[in-house]
């Protein structure tokens, strides 16, 4: 009987985590898949020296950690090239290929990221090589020269940024010699701001993305806005689609990304998200369909033995972009088809309509439990200052419960 262990590599976060163990241990799940009966549980792994040639107990790990710990990192790269432990995400890509790798790859392929450059840094590197290497080879260039090429208004930004650290809007040569002078070490684009009708961020978990509609302007409580059928059909597939051939391409099956649209065009500007945020603060009602795509997609991956790649496989990718043939909309098609073949995407469905009809059940009656209030109290209590828990407590309550609602409605009532 294989029973699957799922490690849980965690900084801080205890509202995903604990809901997501807490839904493991209800669903007390029993796979029958390839002559044998597949069971899970879950455990939070620990920091601690590691043989280099020990055997991990773990089939797949969800990594949250990795992004800015290294020691963990280290044992992620060891236990996925030398066990196969399946990871969340790849740590190669994630390392290496940052915002700035990700606009190249969705040039290449023919998507609608605005006009970017990226700039040398403003405070050289400390590196006693310097000196010479920028005298022989460093052009003197016009900052200004670079920012009229593109047009005002654009966005400063760090080539790998995060949590908007260094992103200023430019309006004029004033801000933008301002910014460059503060960006100090850091190597920064400068990129053509869309004054965009609708922002959208989309949030995959392996085969699944769910768009919604997001505010930059609000506090965080605030951002994921609460809205269905905002995007026009046609512009919501692009955008899905969009999500999933940038995770495919690096081998991300747990991402979150920008795109911002235009008069229906659509423009992705932010794509290398290696922790995106699912928090209940932030997502409120998305937060249930996380953690039930997080064990739908685990326990695919688990059960049917998908193999972790940690290789790209560009050279299919590239063929499309490459071809000049193809339109837009005949690219993005043939883009999705690839995603499809990545993820699995027939298997997966088919997957989880045969082993998971009664997930749903067991995860509205845990979000509508007295212990997910418990812990939907605490989070808040822990996240707001005091003088706002009084509001914020039925704040999260409420929209929690019209999740519950909404869901309830959409299956039949127990008889
Ligand atoms: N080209 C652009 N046009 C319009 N707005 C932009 C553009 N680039 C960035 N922004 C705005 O600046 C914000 C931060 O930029 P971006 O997402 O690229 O940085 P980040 O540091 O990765 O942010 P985070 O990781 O928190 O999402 C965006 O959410 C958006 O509101
Ligand atoms: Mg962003």
């Amino acid at each position: 009987m294989p029973s699957h262990l799922i490690g849980l590599l965690l900084g801080m976060e205890e509202d995903w985590s604990s809901t997501f163990e807490e839904l493991v241990r209800r669903l007390d799940l029993r796979v029958d898949h390839g002559g044998g009966t597949h069971t899970f549980a879950t455990e939070r792994i620990t920091i601690e020296p590691f043989r280099l040639r020990a055997k991990p107990r773990y089939d797949l790990v969800i990594d949250r950690l990795a992004h800015w710990y290294y020691v963990p990192r280290e044992w992620l790269k060891k236990v996925a090239l030398m066990d196969g432990v399946y990871l969340m995400n790849n740590p190669f890509t994630f390392q290496s290929m940052e915002k700035h790798a990700a606009y190249c790859a969705m040039m290449r392929l023919g998507l609608k990221v605005p006009e970017t450059w990226l700039l040398p840094s403003k405070h050289p590197p400390a590196d006693n090589r310097f000196a010479y290497t920028a005298a022989r080879y460093n052009l003197p260039f016009d900052l200004e020269e670079v920012a009229e090429r593109i047009g005002y208004p654009l966005y400063m930004k760090p080539y790998d940024g995060g949590a908007w650290v260094g992103v200023t809007r430019i309006e004029d040569a004033e801000q933008l010699h301002r910014g460059y002078d503060e960006s100090g070490q850091r190597i920064m684009h400068l990129q053509a701001a869309v004054d965009f009708d609708v922002f959208v961020r989309t949030l995959s978990i392996g085969a699944e993305t769910m768009t919604m509609k997001f505010d930059p302007s609000q506090p965080m409580h605030d951002r994921y806005r609460l809205a269905h059928g905002f995007l026009d059909p046609g512009v919501g597939q692009e955008v899905v689609t969009i999500g999933r051939t940038v995770n495919a391409f690096f081998r991300w099956e747990f991402n979150s990304c920008e795109t911002l649209v235009k008069d229906g065009e659509v423009h992705p500007i932010d794509y290398a998200n290696a922790c995106p945020d699912i928090s209940v603060i932030s997502l409120h009602y998305y937060f249930p369909w996380a953690i039930r795509t997080l064990l739908r997609w685990t326990v695919f991956c688990t059960v049917t033995g998908r193999p972790m790649q940690i290789d790209q496989d560009l050279t299919n990718w590239f063929r499309i972009g490459d071809d000049p043939d193809l339109s837009y909309g005949q690219r993005l098609a043939a883009l999705h088809r690839l995603t499809d073949d990545y993820f699995g995407q027939d298997a997966y469905e088919e997957f989880c309509d045969r082993h998971l009809g009664h997930l749903d059940e067991v995860l509205v009656d845990l979000i509508d439990s007295p212990w997910f209030a418990a812990l939907l109290e605490r989070t808040v209590r822990g996240t707001f200052p005091a003088h706002e828990h009084e509001r914020f407590v039925p704040h999260y309550r409420g929209l929690l419960g019209a999740w519950v609602d909404d869901a309830r409605s959409r299956r039949p009532a127990r008889s």
